[in-house]
């Protein structure tokens, strides 16, 4: 690859990043990251995407350095980055992270903090690598090292806000977060609260934020976020919830101040009250994607899992289902189960293969793109 990235070859590192990882060839995959994140990006060097497109790559390297145990070339290129970009405050708290991993500090003492592990135990995430970065750069590392980020003036989160297609991931990758930052978790559903815009609601949406309180540190998790704070111009609406929706607002505005870290989730991030979005509230959004190559060649393993087949070409499988949901390649390997067990045959990954031209997914790239920027156009 040329050192000069045009928008379309920055796309394509996450694909082929995964795709060397899969494959087993680590120093290649550093060199990949290595020459976006030094890359010249010409007319897109502002480019937004294309920055953070070097922000993540080098979160990345971080992250791989960690999880092959090169600690200490970790906290090399951590410590040359806060040299070059002392206003990198994730790159300080890395920093110090590595450190005490390293046994260069004494860790942490007299602070709920000891309890948290070393590294982050992802464990049973099928791939979502970038995902789990943007997670840990924006939300684990503040809520871990706060000291830091006051040191900064940097403000914690107080809530996020998943948003992306169904089926990919959203309240599945909301639990593990729970469970990595070791908070409480605390789940509703618009289902749970009935009809939260019948008598009353005002009453059981206060109870609880309370209830989530009492269990500080605790992650609040509203799953179908739009049906707790609809917009206005939304869903038709007759009749206005405001007063409803206003004491949602009241409560998002405590949260940070009470531990409590808010997740909402929606498939439909245009029809949420615009409010929920400011700053203080819900201010960080980030989309979640249809699984990525890993993703998918981890989860088809695993829906293999005990299953009679022959040596199957998973990196080929994965790349044949771009766009397809978690659920949907779980359908293309139990309908290829069938057809191998009525020819009484092993599964092939020429089976798998027919069942994928059979069953086509639900979503496309560019229906994909135009639900990432949605929300910055609504
Ligand atoms: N990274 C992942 N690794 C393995 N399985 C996953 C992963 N993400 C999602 N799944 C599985 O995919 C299915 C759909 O995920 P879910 O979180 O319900 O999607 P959403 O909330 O976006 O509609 C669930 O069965 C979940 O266990
Ligand atoms: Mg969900």
């Amino acid at each position: 690859m040329e050192n000069l990235f045009t928008e379309e070859t920055a796309k394509q590192i996450p694909y082929y990043l995964q795709k060397l990882l899969l494959q087993g060839r680590k120093a290649d995959a550093l060199r990949l990251l290595e020459k976006q994140i030094e890359a010249d990006g010409g007319l897109f060097e502002d480019d937004k995407d294309f920055k953070e497109g070097k922000r993540i790559s080098w979160l990345l390297r971080i992250d791989l350095l960690r999880e092959w145990n090169r600690l200490s070339e970790a906290l090399a290129w951590t410590c040359l980055e806060c040299e070059i970009n002392p206003t990198n405050v994730a790159a300080q708290a890395l920093k110090e992270q590595l450190k005490r991993q390293l046994k260069l500090v004494p860790a942490k003492t007299n602070t709920v903090k000891t309890q948290f592990q070393p590294t982050l135990n992802w464990d049973g995430v099928a791939g979502m690598r970038e995902l789990k970065a943007i997670f840990e750069r924006d939300i684990i590392l503040p809520l871990r090292e706060p000291e830091i980020y006051e040191l900064y003036k940097v403000t914690l989160p107080n809530g996020v806000l998943l948003y992306g297609p169904p089926g990919c991931g959203k309240t599945f990758i909301a639990r593990k977060l729970a469970q990595v930052l070791n908070y409480n978790f605390r789940e509703i559903k618009p289902s749970d609260l009935g009809s939260i815009y019948v008598h009353g609601a005002q009453e059981k949406i206060g109870k609880l934020f309370a209830d989530a309180k009492a269990s500080a540190p605790c992650m609040l998790f509203l799953d179908e976020i739009e049906a707790f704070v609809p917009s206005r111009s939304g869903f038709g609406m007759s009749h206005s919830y405001q007063a409803e929706v206003n004491e949602f607002l009241v409560h998002l505005n405590e949260c940070e101040k009470n531990k409590i870290l808010v997740v909402g989730a929606t498939n439909l991030p245009n029809l949420i009250d615009p409010a929920v979005r400011r700053p203080g509230r819900l201010d960080k959004k980030i989309f979640v994607a249809p699984p990525d190559l890993e993703a998918r060649a981890e989860a088809m393993k695993l829906y293999m899992k005990d299953r009679p087949q022959t040596e199957i070409d998973f990196i080929q499988l994965a790349e044949q289902t771009e766009c397809y949901t978690f659920a949907e390649l779980e359908l293309i390997v139990n309908e290829a189960a069938r057809e191998a067990l009525g020819n009484r045959k092993p599964i092939s990954t020429e089976t798998i293969l027919k069942s994928v031209l059979k069953n086509k997914p639900a979503h496309n790239p560019q229906l994909i793109e135009k639900m990432r920027t949605a929300v910055d156009e609504g």
